[in-house]
């Protein structure tokens, strides 16, 4: 696992921009994972910047989500496909069609995570992962305590999660959907490469579990512990529980 600290939010997009358009520059067809929730927000926008200066297309990319609400509205502006839509879909050159994500309108809930797992295994995987990580150390929307090798499934959310999302459902945890279609921690693992990313102090717990902690399903990305390919980039206050901290990458992009 490589861990790099940056000073800020800002800089964490900024170098975590530089890594992934490097990658998307060698490989056009690259097939993306590609996170919600707003740490990786700074990331899109540098991804939109690199398609509007010529550096980088999504074109010939395709990119898979890794999660959805179950029972929002098709046209719910917090819906992942929704949100994905807004950051990626023609601003990176991404095609409508290319963006995979599960569907949470299904009736058939358990088909359509089925569904979805076999549509990432049809591409070997993706290339890159991107991921952010909750204060619980979910990862996805694979919560504490859940199996460290699950695939993509219909799942609860906890009332911590619910309460964290609020902030995008008009401040009501009741307006947040209390279940989702998740990949699972298994079907993340077989992402070839994952860069994830995180910011701010009510992440520091969640970040010095995954990176120092034992590998334990109460803090599910401590799974990530294994991937043969994860870089890890927080910002100072994300970084502020580590051990021996000063052991770690600087980067000041
Ligand atoms: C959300 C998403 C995760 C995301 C996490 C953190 O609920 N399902 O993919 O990483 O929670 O969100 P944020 O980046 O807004 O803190």
């Amino acid at each position: 696992m490589r861990v790099i600290i940056v000073p800020t939010r800002e800089a964490l997009g900024e170098l975590a921009g530089k890594l992934l358009i490097a990658r998307i520059a060698a490989n056009p067809r690259i097939v993306l994972g590609v996170a919600t929730g707003s740490t990786p927000e700074p990331l899109y926008a540098q991804l939109r910047k690199a398609y509007d200066d010529g550096t980088i297309s999504l074109e010939q990319a395709h990119a898979f989500a890794l999660d959805e609400y179950v029972g929002l509205a098709e046209d719910h502006p917090e819906g992942y496909r929704n949100v994905l839509r807004r950051e990626l879909v023609g601003s990176t050159g991404l095609k409508e069609e290319n963006l995979h994500t599960p569907n949470g309108h299904s009736d058939d809930p358990r088909a359509a995570a089925e569904e979805y797992e076999a549509a990432i295994a049809a591409f070997g995987g993706v290339d890159v992962q991107i991921l952010g990580i909750g204060a619980n150390g979910h990862i996805g929307f694979n919560e504490p305590y859940g199996s460290l090798n699950s695939r993509t499934r219909m799942a609860a959310l906890t009332e911590k999660t619910r309460a964290d999302n609020a902030r995008f459902f008009d401040n009501s945890i009741d307006n947040v959907p209390t279940h989702c279609l998740t990949q699972g921690l298994g079907t993340i693992a077989t992402s070839k490469s994952a860069l994830l990313l995180a910011n701010g102090k009510n992440k520091a717990e969640a970040v010095a579990a995954l990176v120092q902690g034992p590998v334990t399903a109460q803090w599910p990305a401590s799974v990530l512990q294994f991937h043969e390919d994860v870089t890890v980039i927080v910002d100072e206050d994300a970084a502020s529980l580590l051990e021996m901290s000063d052991l770690f990458e600087r980067v000041q992009p």
